[in-house]
């Protein structure tokens, strides 16, 4: 138990994060407020080392989930436990001090830097808010990344954001990620807004500043051809829930969960002739601040029973594998 403790970068135990919606001032004293339930009680592990996929449809709280761990937002509930000390639980000058072992890249690189910062100065810049070496050390540090991202120090120091490509600029925003060497990084939908031909050279250059620098990722994305590419494991969410957690390979050979199946038959085929079986899932994801009772995927799932509308499902074991989902209770297929 104590080893597995030691190969978790973190562990993540119910957490929950809320938004409150807006009411008028004399609803706001009312114990019925709404909420956004964006993240309903997840609990999953990231190991040291490993990129873990978040995926899942619009809306389903991925982003929130990134924000929350690298705590960008508080979280209404649980616990974030990153080298025995609980995220959740600290504020201040605890969490400024914390907060230099995570980084978060963003899917529009145009808007996450400053058009008036020189490239060099941005990506030096984490370095100077952490006190990190003197001003021709952080020069040095700045050269050597710039490097290392593919952009000739000569040519791109000097260089304003908007004489950038977008694909170098998402360069530059990860070398400005990647300087201060962070424990972890979420990346965020990150080749979101490249063209196909850029993607697979960001996401090469990811898992090399992962393998040069000892990172861990949390690779949030849409696309799960981008995901199958660089994930160790894939967790799948839905509705603020996650539903199914495997290893990349597991999960695209055999997903478990009707929900999961219906995201890997929308990948595409390279194969237009060959026939893939479809799920479609019947109408749109409801909002989660009405979340359906019992499994909340029951309303458009194919396979959904009585029990599926009454009882939530828990994450567990089946054969080795974590699913939510009645259709393997018992710990067996059906
Ligand atoms: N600051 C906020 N205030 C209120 N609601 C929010 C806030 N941030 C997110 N939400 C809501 O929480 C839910 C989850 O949003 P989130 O951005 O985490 O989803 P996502 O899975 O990242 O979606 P996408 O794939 O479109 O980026 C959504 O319903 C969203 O409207
Ligand atoms: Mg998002």
């Amino acid at each position: 138990m104590d080893q597995e403790k030691q190969t978790q970068l973190l562990s993540v135990r119910n957490l929950k994060k809320y938004f409150p919606l807006k009411v008028s001032w004399l609803k706001a004293f009312s114990k019925e407020r709404s909420y956004v339930r964006a993240v309903d009680d997840l609990s999953f592990e990231i190991k040291y080392g490993e990129t873990l996929g978040l995926v899942g449809e619009s809306g389903s709280g991925k982003t929130t989930v990134g924000r929350t761990l690298i705590r960008l937002e508080s979280p209404t509930d649980g616990h974030i436990l990153f080298e025995d000390v609980d995220l959740a639980k600290i504020s201040g000058e605890s969490l400024r001090v914390k907060r230099q072992h995570f980084q978060m890249i963003f899917q529009d690189p145009m808007a996450s830097l400053n058009p008036y910062m020189r490239v060099g100065n941005a990506i030096g810049h984490p370095l100077k808010i952490h006190h990190i070496g003197n001003k021709s050390e952080r020069k040095m540090h700045v050269y050597e990344i710039l490097n290392k991202v593919g952009l000739p120090p000569e040519e791109f120091y000097n260089r304003f954001p908007r004489h950038l490509s977008g694909g170098q600029r998402q360069r530059v925003v990860i070398a400005r990620a990647v300087i201060t060497s962070p424990k972890f990084v979420v990346a965020d939908e990150v080749t979101a807004m490249l063209d196909v031909s850029i993607r697979s050279q960001i996401l090469k250059l990811l898992i090399e500043m992962k393998n040069e620098l000892g990172l861990t990722y949390l690779f949030i994305t849409h696309d799960l051809a981008s995901a199958k590419y660089i994930c160790d494991r894939i967790a799948v969410m839905y509705l603020g829930k996650i539903v199914e957690i495997a290893k990349t390979y597991d999960i695209f050979k055999e997903p478990l969960h009707p929900y999961t199946k219906i995201l890997m038959a929308s990948v595409p085929v390279p194969d237009p002739k060959m026939k893939t079986k479809k799920f479609i899932p019947t109408g749109e994801i409801p909002s989660p601040i009405n979340i359906p009772s019992g499994c909340r995927f029951h309303p458009r799932c194919p396979y959904a029973t009585k029990t599926c509308s009454k009882i939530e499902p828990e994450l567990k074991d089946v054969n080795g594998r974590l699913v939510a989902c009645h259709l393997y209770d018992q710990n067996g297929k059906n």
